[in-house]
């Protein structure tokens, strides 16, 4: 039986229902739907998938983005979405799809990502893939609340919202020279359309703050704003309740006063969110950071 290897592209909307419909079996949840409906599938996105008899059997899907790596920004891969039908694992499946990606022009060793589930991390190193060790960092609130400030809540179900955070994204400042993305709003969006994430305007600076608040826990996935400020000055302002610490989805360090970078507690990544995986250079490998939460599949 012939085995063909297709790439599905942005308009090749006759195969997207079985994409999604493909990955969310494997998965066990839907995520790409909402993501696509929104119209998150640009040409930055290209699904390569094994199709038996016009049935999808494996799939991954590659992102094309920059990566900033030591200040120098690269263009980049994110592969994501690598899954095999359950009844045809074990069979190369996958590997025959991964060669296949890393041996598409352009062959300039340009740095591509994976995020692995535990599961699946000894897989990578087969294919030249190193383990890249990444960070979480955590700020115990100030008990000083400064004046709160006016902010917009942005609703990504609404165009002109989506259009303001599509331009917030390409115009936006890195998050870390050390190790981060840039322009990644497919991504970002993706995140959104699929999680309990807040996508809060302010107005003064103009910025866009992604936020999730749980308990008195606030976290801040990402900033996209055009100039760095302080932004633990606006807590009051992103947060429902009351805060009593601050985690950050990206490495802080830019955005935080020095008194409040030596109270910063950093901590390695847990496995159980996943485990970055780089090949090609430069690396990240060493860096004391975090691709930021949201530009990750
Ligand atoms: C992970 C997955 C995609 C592998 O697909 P597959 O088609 O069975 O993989 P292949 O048969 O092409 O295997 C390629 C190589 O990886 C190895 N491998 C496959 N699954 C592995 C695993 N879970 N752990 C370690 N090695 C594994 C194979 O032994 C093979 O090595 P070899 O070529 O040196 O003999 C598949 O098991 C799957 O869909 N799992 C559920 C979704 C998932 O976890 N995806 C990974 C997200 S990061």
């Amino acid at each position: 039986m012939e085995t063909a290897l297709v790439e599905i592209g942005p308009r090749d909307h006759m195969l997207h229902d079985s994409y999604i419909a493909f990955i969310t079996r494997v998965a066990g949840e839907q995520t790409f739907q909402p993501w696509a409906d929104l119209g998150g599938w640009g040409d930055d996105y290209t699904a390569f998938a094994l199709v038996e008899n016009g049935e999808i059997i494996a799939t991954i899907g590659r992102m094309s983005m920059r990566f900033v790596i030591d200040g120098a920004i690269s263009a980049g891969y994110q592969l994501g979405a690598i899954a095999t039908r359950l009844d045809r694992r074990n069979e190369g499946h996958m590997r025959r799809l991964l060669e296949h990606i890393l041996a598409l022009p352009p062959l300039d060793n340009r740095t591509t990502l994976i995020f692995s589930v535990p599961n699946a991390a000894a897989i990578y190193p087969k294919f030249g893939f190193e383990r890249v060790t990444e960070w979480q960092f955590l700020l115990p609130a100030s008990s000083s609340s400064p004046n709160q400030r006016p902010a917009v809540l942005l609703d990504i179900s609404h165009a002109d919202d989506r259009s303001l955070l599509s331009d917030a994204c390409r115009e936006a400042i890195e998050l870390s020279e050390d190790f981060c993305a840039v322009d990644y709003y497919p991504i970002l969006l993706w995140h959104l359309s699929h999680r309990a994430l807040t996508a809060v305007r302010l107005i003064e600076p103009e910025a866009i703050v992604i936020v999730q608040q749980t308990g008195g826990s606030l976290h801040i996935c990402d900033i996209a704003t055009r100039s760095k400020f302080f932004i633990m000055d606006h807590v009051s302002t992103l947060a429902t309740g009351p805060v009593e610490t601050v985690s950050f989805g990206f490495n802080p360090q830019g955005w935080l006063s020095l008194e409040d970078i030596e109270k910063l507690e950093r901590f390695e990544t847990d496995e159980a969110a996943g485990i970055l995986f780089s090949l090609g250079r430069p690396s990240p490998r060493g860096r004391i950071g975090r691709l930021p939460e949201l530009a990750r599949i």
